[in-house]
């Protein structure tokens, strides 16, 4: 055999087997060792027991007349140390009213004597299986809830602070909440932790990318529609409204949904109700609602391209998440937690960076954020399987950049008067319209901007 083909042994699983009846017990323990399992035999509920708090025990498979303890006392022990134990029972000529009882109590499955190998074999099977995938969920939401968790979320600026502070004053709330930010700058992780964080935790979150659709189709995406209500709809099918029932409801990219879809989502948002397209039943449904946009609505809003009373509806709670421009200290536990993250993806031993690399990629202005850093983070380790991150395994754009003071250039001779206006539009410009930062750069009073910027032939730069 090549050592690439080689698997790791299926982990065996356990069964203990109890039953007072000597040759009864034997008989299903060969025949559970011949299919691979590990069998432990116990003649009563009290041996059984104990050897079930010692041993890992996967299944359980007992009789239900035993002395000292017998099946149903058993079962109820195994489920209350250990819930996930399935647990199934025999069942004699005049015990079939207890093995009723054992299956309201919990058991997996009861099956008859005299034996029959290819039932048992079979029942044996079903009640691993069943154990592997209820295993596997609990396994998948747990790392579901610990990626959103908090602490995996990372920042310690006072922007970043005040966020997570939000975060938990509003989770427990109904309130519909506006994520406002940058592309990249956690509006989705932030929505997943407010859902994990809320009662709905347990039902589902539901996302909807509002740019992705075209107008044709966004209204049968999130209501559902019925057969035949359309050409190509051949069936009938649930929206992203119901699937998000006693759930909660991501809508991204808000600002995409058309106008004439945008009076239909108030009307679920301020009655609960809606229809499918075509249909003509009235559906209720009870969701949480929260929206992302990485514009600003508001602007979208005075434009006409959004309706004043849905952005009213979807802004109860704002949250805005900075870029990581404004948040630079962040960086370093960023850059620390990817690290972490991708030496455990990747299996690597990667210990840190140093001081220079690091002062590099604060330095560095992330336009795409915090996705542009993690991605940096992840493809330099893959690259280069750094002990220690240096200067040379940084990307050539981060070595080489220096933060370049922006100039402007006069021709000698310029009238004052013009060099004043074009440096403060300039300046307006680099402050993003914001006449008091504008002001302060240029050691004047805002109002100077104001009397100074009046009149002149070119609107202010917004
Ligand atoms: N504070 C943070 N801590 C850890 N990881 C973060 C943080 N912020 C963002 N990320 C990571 O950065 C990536 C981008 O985040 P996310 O998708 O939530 O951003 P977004 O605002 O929805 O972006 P877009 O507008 O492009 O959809 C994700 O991999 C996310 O896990
Ligand atoms: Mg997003």
């Amino acid at each position: 055999m090549t050592p690439f083909l080689e698997q790791e042994p299926m982990e065996q699983k356990v069964v203990l087997v109890v039953e007072d009846d000597p040759t009864v017990g034997e008989s299903i323990r060969l025949l559970l060792k011949k299919r691979g399992y590990g069998i432990l035999l116990a003649s009563n509920g009290k041996e059984a027991l104990s050897l079930f708090r010692q041993e890992t025990v996967d299944l359980v498979i007992t009789d239900l007349i035993m002395p000292k303890m017998d099946g149903i006392e058993l079962l109820g022990e195994v489920k209350h140390l250990r819930p996930e134990t399935e647990v199934i029972v025999i069942s004699a000529q005049g015990t079939i009213e207890k093995a009723v009882q054992a299956m309201k109590l919990g058991a997996f499955d009861f099956i008859e004597k005299p034996i029959n190998p290819r039932v048992i074999s079979l029942v044996v099977e079903r009640a691993l299986e069943k154990q592997t995938l209820v295993l596997q969920n609990r396994d998948l939401r747990s790392k579901l809830e610990d990626k959103f968790h908090l602490k995996n979320i990372i920042g310690r600026s006072e922007k970043m602070v005040k966020v997570f502070e939000l975060i938990q004053h509003i989770a427990p709330y109904d309130s519909s909440v506006l994520i406002l930010g940058e592309s990249g700058t956690g509006k989705e992780l932030i929505a997943n932790a407010i859902h994990y964080h809320s009662p709905r935790a347990s039902m589902p979150f539901i996302k909807v990318s509002c740019a992705s659709l075209s107008e044709g189709i966004i209204e049968s995406e999130l209501f559902g529609h019925e057969k035949g209500s359309f050409t190509g709809a051949v069936a009938s099918r649930k929206g992203r409204f119901e699937m998000a029932h006693q759930g909660t409801l991501f809508l991204d990219e808000v600002e995409d949904i058309p106008l004439s879809t945008q009076i239909k989502l108030l009307r679920v948002l301020q009655e609960g109700e809606f229809e499918r397209v075509g249909g003509n039943k009235t559906l209720q449904v009870d969701i949480r609602l929260i929206a992302a946009s990485n514009r600003d609505l508001q602007e979208e809003v005075k434009n006409g391209r959004f309706r004043e009373d849905l952005y009213y509806r979807l802004n109860v709670v704002n949250l805005k998440l900075a870029p990581l421009r404004e948040r630079k200290e962040d960086i370093p536990f960023l850059v620390n937690f990817f690290i972490d993250k991708f030496n455990q993806k990747y299996n690597m031993k990667t210990k840190g960076i140093s001081q220079r690399a690091m002062n590099l990629l604060v330095g560095y202005e992330w336009s795409g954020n915090v996705r542009e850093l993690e991605n940096t983070i992840e493809s330099l380790l893959v690259i280069n399987s750094p002990e220690v991150i240096d200067l040379p395994h940084l990307p050539q754009e981060i070595r080489e950049y220096q933060e370049k003071p922006e100039l402007i250039s006069f021709k000698i001779g310029t009238p004052l008067e013009e060099v004043e206006k074009e440096l403060m539009t300039q300046t307006l410009k680099a402050t993003k319209g914001n006449k008091r930062r504008a002001a302060q750069l240029l050691g004047i009073n805002v109002r100077t901007i104001h009397r100074k910027m009046e009149g002149k032939d070119e609107p202010l730069p917004t």
